[in-house]
Parts: structure tokens; sequence; C-alpha cells
């Protein structure tokens, strides 16, 4: 962390959770809570819940929670640092620039400075392709149908002829050299010293989901070589974790994101009203991408071309979406090529039905496998059916595999039974697939073992939380190094010695991280429901049980180290000892 706790507690407090998100989000007083519709997942019913007495927000649909800085992180795609700047200047505290290390303030001034240049950068093809010089790409941009007021939207613009005419304009701004080379709009060589990067193109300038303009992709108008030329990756520039039209796509409230190749796409697209549309940078679809996207919308219509390249990518970027947890579905643009063409010739009618036709992503794959077998050929149908049981295993789910078998059987004709039993025989063989995992969902399936640790030890948190007073009577049992979990170490110790102090502060705690899914995690410790228990019996031997499963874990991992730590063997004695003692006494909650 760079600057002290004491300044980051100064602006948490000086922003008031509640006025904060206001200013993003709708949302109603209902009880002691606000509620609204959460921002980071779709959805009708309103699940997202902001606490004043906590300063936290936490949504019960999407798992995603935590204090002020947590939400301006998640909701502008900012730093930890850079969320606690905003909400600085937003409560007028001054920063003090020195508290950043030397380092560190080098490399957020060459961020800055990196933005700034770009969007320098954006301005000038802006204008130029308004004036005499850029008549060629201003026309070449009409003639492809966009309307004045799409051009200005998506900030398209003109690079000239003359080859270092952006240079020049930089310099003239105060840039210097190695800024320009090092975001990529100009290179140096011997025979032509530093020379732009991008000449005679129509201009894209990529925006990052705050509209910051990153990077650039510039089109000739026509045929030459190379097609696009695209910034290389920079700082600023990470084209495994942008997509294009994303700081709109994520305003748009659908209930899905349309995933297509071009840039020319995504424009045709939202000029039509499907502000949904987003693209790769000119590099294939990835998993930072997809998880990306899983904050706007649980199902993923891709739009990629329909030659074999677009088939091939789909298939792909199938696989991705899966692994994140979102739903897949494949648009059919036949008989155009992409989006683009499609619109252009059906509009957006024709498209809107298209949407709502897409294909299951697992009958795509399906349809795609089957082209490479003659049905006609008994041989090769029996090759086709084992491939498809096999690819039915993938579904770990039992009711899921169910319901897909029953709906392959019928498709393609096969005896429901005599499917179930080929794909039994291959689950058998092969094992069912392991469920994908969601690294960064905050939500652990159930059959984690690791979860089975870590469970108890959440538990206790949150009922400490929720139930201070239980805190004097396991206090002589329970110590912060009983927590396994590094997380929730730092959490416990925070914790107890606020309890102690009489100083319960959930939301400060929060700060003591600051990367995102660690937030996300200790919010979870904090907005976690129990169970509701009937009698004080049954809620004594409740608690009674996830203290001793803490301390057992605890004592677990302390064997666990008694090789190599000396030391070691007479915490494992005292340890136990405290369990025994433990499991005979009586933890009365009144
Ligand atoms: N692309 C690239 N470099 C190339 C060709 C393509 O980076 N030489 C990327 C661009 O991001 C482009 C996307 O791949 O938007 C899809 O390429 P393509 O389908 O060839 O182009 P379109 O987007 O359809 O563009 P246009 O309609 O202008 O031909
Ligand atoms: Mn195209």
């Amino acid at each position: 962390m760079y600057y002290p706790d004491e300044l980051i507690e100064e602006v948490r407090t000086k922003n008031d959770i509640v006025d904060v998100i206001s200013g993003y989000v709708r949302i109603q007083k209902k009880g002691s809570s606000y509620f609204g519709l959460c921002p980071f997942h779709n959805e009708k019913s309103p699940s997202f819940s902001v606490s004043q007495s906590k300063q936290m927000f936490y949504c019960f649909g999407c798992g995603a929670g935590g204090n002020v800085f947590t939400f301006v992180m998640q909701y502008e795609n900012y730093s930890f640092q850079e969320a606690v700047k905003l909400l600085a200047e937003r409560a007028g505290v001054n920063l003090p620039e020195a508290e950043y290390n030397e380092e560190i303030r080098k490399r957020e001034s060459l961020r800055t400075r990196l933005l700034e240049v770009n969007k320098e950068a954006a301005k000038y093809f802006f204008y130029q392709l308004r004036s005499e010089r850029g008549q060629a790409g201003y026309q070449y941009l009409r003639k492809r149908q966009l309307s004045d007021e799409t051009i200005k939207k998506f900030g398209l613009g003109f690079a000239n002829v003359t080859s270092n005419d952006l240079v020049q304009y930089l310099k003239s701004k105060g840039y210097e050299d190695r800024l320009i080379t090092e975001a990529g709009l100009a290179s140096f060589d011997e025979k032509y010293g530093l020379h732009d990067k991008f000449w005679n193109r129509v201009m894209f300038p990529i925006q990052d989901s705050n509209h910051r303009v990153i990077g650039f992709g510039g089109r000739v108008m026509g045929d030459g070589k190379p097609k696009y030329l695209n910034s290389p990756e920079t700082m600023i520039f990470d084209k495994s974790r942008n997509l294009y039209g994303l700081n709109f796509a994520r305003t748009a409230r659908t209930n899905n994101i349309i995933l297509c190749e071009g840039y020319m796409d995504v424009i045709a697209m939202h000029q039509a009203g499907f502000t949904q549309a987003v693209a790769s940078l000119g590099t294939s679809f990835t998993a930072g991408q997809a998880n990306l996207l899983r904050r706007y919308a649980k199902e993923v219509i891709l739009a990629y071309d329909s030659d074999g390249a677009g088939v091939n990518a789909a298939l792909r970027a199938i696989g991705i979406l899966k692994e994140v947890g979102l739903t897949g579905k494949v648009l059919n643009l036949e008989p155009y090529k992409d989006p683009d063409e499609f619109m252009k010739n059906l509009g957006r009618e024709a498209f809107e039905e298209r949407l709502n036709k897409a294909e299951n992503s697992f009958f795509f794959e399906l349809r795609m496998l089957q082209r490479e077998y003659d049905l006609s050929d008994p041989e090769s149908k029996t090759k086709f059916h084992r491939e498809i049981a096999r690819k039915l295993c993938g579904f770990s789910e039992e009711v899921e595999r169910e319901n897909y078998i029953e709906a392959v059987a019928e498709k393609y004709h096969i005896g429901f039974d005599n499917l179930r039993r080929l794909v039994q025989t291959y689950a058998a063989q092969t094992g069912l697939a392991v469920p994908a995992s969601r690294p960064k969902s905050g939500i652990q399936k159930k059959s984690d073992p690791m979860e089975n640790k870590r469970k108890p030890q959440r538990l206790l948190l949150t009922w400490l939380v929720e139930e201070p007073a239980a805190w004097p009577k396991i206090k002589k049992y329970i110590s912060p190094k009983d927590f396994t979990e590094d997380l929730y170490q730092k959490i416990a110790e925070k914790l107890f010695a606020d309890l102690d102090a009489g100083t319960l502060n959930p939301a400060a705690i929060i700060s003591l991280f600051t990367d995102e899914e660690q937030q996300r995690e200790a919010a979870l410790v904090f907005n976690t429901k129990l169970v509701e228990l009937d009698t004080t019996a049954e809620k004594e031997k409740a608690f009674h049980d996830i203290v001793l499963a803490v301390k057992r874990n605890s004592l677990d991992y302390l064997s666990g180290q008694l090789g190599s730590d000396i030391s070691a063997l007479g915490k494992v004695i005292e340890g136990k000892k405290a369990l025994e003692e433990l499991s005979k006494t009586h933890i009365s909650l009144n």
C-alpha cells in the first residue's frame, strides 16, 4: 500500500457508500439497507444491497461485494490506488504525492503520460478526418454507411498521407520522442528518423471500459496490406484484457453480450441499436476477456465470421466461455460473411430475429463435428455417435447431462436408451469430465476439499461480526494463528483487535486488501447470512462445532509442519490440550 492506512481510512470515511453508489446505481431504502439492480451482473429483480451502517455493498446474486473502494474498482475498472485517488478528489482530501515510492511514481506517471499522448493522438486523427486532407477517409467511412453520429460516437479519425505528421504535432505539444515511441505511435530508424506508425489509414481509437484511449487500429482504404495495423501492446494496452466497444456495451443493460471479430462489425451493430456488441482486438478471444464479460452478462452470443476461420475461432471461444461459467450461443449470419455485411443487406429486424434464434453452443459444436462424417455410411455414423457420447460426458451435472442426451437423441435420431448407455460406457472408462473451475467467481464449489477447511474459518469470522458478544466466550481458545488461510488470518488479526477495543469496523478491514478478488472474498465474510436456528441449544451446538472445526484444522496444519519446525511440537501439544478442553466445554451464547 502506498498511502498510510490512516489516510486511506480518512478517504473512506469521508465518502459515504450510499452517496457514492447512488451516483452510479439507483438504490432504494428497504428496511435497514438500500437495494437496487446489480451493476455487475444482469438481473431483473434487485439483489444488490448497500448497507450504510456497515459501509459495504453486497450482491446476493453474483457475490460481488466490498467497501466503497471495491465498488469504484469494479465499476470503473480501476486499481486500488486509482480508486483511492478518485474518492480522495471527490471528498477533497489531499493525497501527498510523496507517499508514492520513487519507482511507483515513475510507473504511474508513465501510465498517465501514455494515456495523455494517446488521447492527444486520437484528437488529432479525429480533427484530420474533418479537414480537407482527411476527405478520403471521411468518404470511405460514409461509403461504408456510417452516419456522422456513429463516426463521432466511436471517435473515428484519419492518419494523413504524410508520414511524420502526428510526430510533428505531438512534439509541438511537448511530448518527448521516447514517450511517442513507447506509446507505439511512431518508430525510429536511421533512414527516416522518428516517423509515424500510422499513415493514410482510417483510424479506430481503442478505448478501455472507462472510455480512455489505450491504442489504435488503422485500416487501409482499399485492398492494401496489411488491412489493419494495430498499436503494439504497451503498459496501458493489454490486448487480452480489453474489448473493443465494451465502454458502451457495459451499460447496454441487455441480457446478453454479442461477441464478434471486427471493429467494423461492432460499429455496424451499435449503429443499428445493438449496443451490447464487442470485439476482441485483432487477437483471439482470451479467458481474461471472458472474465471481463462475466461482469456484464451471463450469456454471450457469438457473431463470428461464417467462414472456416470464423467457425474455428467460435469453437475455441465456446470452450473459453464455458470455462468461466458463461453460456455461449452462436449466431447464424448465412449467407453473409459478418455482422456488418448482414446488417447492410438485411437490416436490424432480420438481425434481431437471428439473435432470437441463436443456436445453443453444444448443438453448434455437434453440427460442425457432423461435417467430418458421412452419415450414410454406418461405420462413419457409428463413429460420429461415439464422438457425441464422449462429448456428452463433458456435462458433469446429471440433470443437465440427461437433458442433453434427450435432446441430442431426438435431434440425431438415436435411440435415447442406446445413447444413454453409450454415454455411461464412456463415463465409466474415463470418468466424467471435471467441472469447469471458476477461478474468479469467489463462490466455491462444495466438492473442493480446501473449501471444507475454509468454510468453518469463514463462518466463525462471520459469526463474530454478527454477534460480537460471542467473542469473549472463545477468546481463550482461538487466535488469528488458527486461521490457516492467509486472507482469513489477516481479517482475524484486525477483527479480534477491533473486538477487544469495542470498535468493530468491517469496511475498514476490507481496505487491508488492495486486490479486488481479495476484497470480494473479505466482503463475503461480512455478508454471509448464517442459518437461522430456532433454539439457543441448537445455536450453541452449531457455534461449538464451528469453533472446534477451526481449532482442529489449525492443529492438523501445525502437525503437518512437525518435520520441519522443532518449535511446532510444543504448539501441537498445547493445541491438543486446548482442543480437548474446548470439546468438553459448553459455550453459552447468552
Ligand atoms: N485484423 C487485424 N489485422 C489484420 C486483419 C484483421 O488486426 N490484418 C483484426 C481487426 O481487429 C479486424 C478483425 O481482425 O477488425 C477482423 O478482420 P476482418 O474480418 O478481416 O475485417 P473486418 O472487421 O470485417 O473489416 P472490414 O469490414 O473493414 O473488412
Ligand atoms: Mn467486414
